[in-house]
């Protein structure tokens, strides 16, 4: 077992070992956990930050002396297990008010009701200094195509984000938004689908420069995409503001499993992109490695806290068989002859122009292009190292 330390920058969900394993097909397998509890454990077990919805610390519908009991004695517990409280939130779509949507909801009391509720989550964000603030549209979409008007959707999520920003900006707030992608369930459609399609989004809002993205393991899969690939052009784009880490086997369900309990392979190439920069090192991730997943329904409390800590010694495990792996000369020397760095080398002389590549005759009337159609670039070869890397047959 290797501890983890708050360097690690560890934190879950309250909504994740909270969750009571109702599924859709069958009742609660576990009973309620108190958010004191929660954070507490979390402590313990080597956890550095908690997160939650607004619901999951103060249930829907409380009144004003209850909410103020429930904050406060959910802060003295955080601050006695030495927790932060690193990203919020807004439940946008447990109460049947928002079964057609919240910002993008047709009915446009329910888009109010929306904002409201975020702006006095937003308060309570500011007081307990989260840094991050998340927004996750499971109810913004549709099962019908001719029941929403998807441009319209996109006009008033837009004017939600841009006012929710200016909020922040005038109440002098330093929080920023990360917008969770995520194709389907609960609707049979998500307006946002994938990391791609928030990134464009973010593009065209007023204040894009406070809105990035918190993509999720098990979302960019159940869309068929390669996870590393996605985190990647996040960190490009300088959007990668928050990561949602768990398991997912293939598209279907959204599994939420235990982090690495999934495409492992894939898991080791992202925890070496966040913790090494991946290839050509570069920029890594210093935010929160926040893990979104759910206890099996099959697991009692015991097992919730094992499957808690699970999370963290994964992605430990993984941590330290990338630096080994990047570190392996064997894997060097693998790099090079498969070209990886050759790609950060630009393609254009420094000054070049088109006009002195269009009259470079090695480049193209002189360049011999059997070499490169008939090489092998050993990709297969690089992967079985990885691999025999994580399976620990390398093990000095
Ligand atoms: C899901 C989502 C949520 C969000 C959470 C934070 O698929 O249910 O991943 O767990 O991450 O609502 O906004
Ligand atoms: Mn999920
Ligand atoms: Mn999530």
């Amino acid at each position: 077992m290797i501890q983890p330390t708050k360097q690690d920058k560890f934190s879950f969900g309250l909504w994740t070992i909270g969750w009571q394993a109702r599924d859709t097909f069958g009742d609660a397998t576990r009973p309620p956990l108190d958010p004191v509890v929660s954070v507490s454990h979390l402590g313990e077990l080597g956890a550095w930050g908690v997160s939650f919805h607004d619901d999951d610390l103060i249930p829907f519908g409380s009144d004003e002396s209850e909410r103020e009991r429930l904050i406060k004695r959910f802060r003295k517990a955080a601050d006695d297990a030495g927790v932060v409280v690193a990203m919020m939130t807004t439940n946008l779509f447990t109460h049947p008010m928002f079964k057609e949507g919240a910002f993008t909801a047709n009915d446009r009391g329910v888009r109010r009701y929306a904002l409201r509720k975020v702006m006095r989550n937003l308060d309570l964000a500011a007081e307990l200094g989260a840094p991050t603030y998340v927004f996750w549209g499971g109810r913004e979409g549709s099962e019908s195509d001719a029941g929403k008007n998807v441009r319209a959707a996109l006009d008033r999520y837009r004017e939600g984000l841009d006012l929710l920003a200016q909020y922040c900006i005038d109440q002098g707030y330093p929080i920023r938004f990360a917008i969770e992608p995520k194709p389907n369930e609960p609707r049979g459609d998500i307006i946002l689908p994938t990391v791609g399609s928030a990134l464009a989004f973010i593009s065209t809002l007023e204040h894009h420069e406070m809105v990035g993205v918190n993509p999720e393991v098990g979302h960019e899969q159940m869309a068929g995409m390669n996870f590393m690939h996605s985190i990647s052009q996040a960190l490009w784009q300088r959007k990668l503001f928050h990561i949602d880490l768990n398991g997912q086997r293939g598209a279907k369900y959204d599994q939420d499993l235990v982090f690495g309990h999934g495409d492992i392979l894939n898991a080791f190439f992202l925890v070496d992109l966040l913790e090494n920069g991946g290839p050509g090192g570069g920029m890594s991730y210093e935010g929160p490695r926040h893990f979104d997943f759910k206890p099996l329904r099959t697991e009692d409390m015991d097992g919730v806290w094992a499957a808690a800590s699970s999370n963290m010694q994964t992605y430990l495990l993984l941590k330290e068989r990338a630096k080994a792996f990047r570190s392996d000369p064997e894997v060097q020397a693998a790099l090079k002859a498969s070209q990886v760095d050759e790609l950060s080398v630009p393609t254009l002389a420094a000054g070049e122009s088109a006009a002195q590549l269009r009259s470079d005759v090695s480049a193209y009337e002189n360049y011999d292009v059997e070499p490169a159609a008939t090489k092998g670039y050993g990709m297969v070869h690089l992967d079985q190292l990885a691999i025999e890397h994580i399976l620990g047959a390398r093990l000095k």
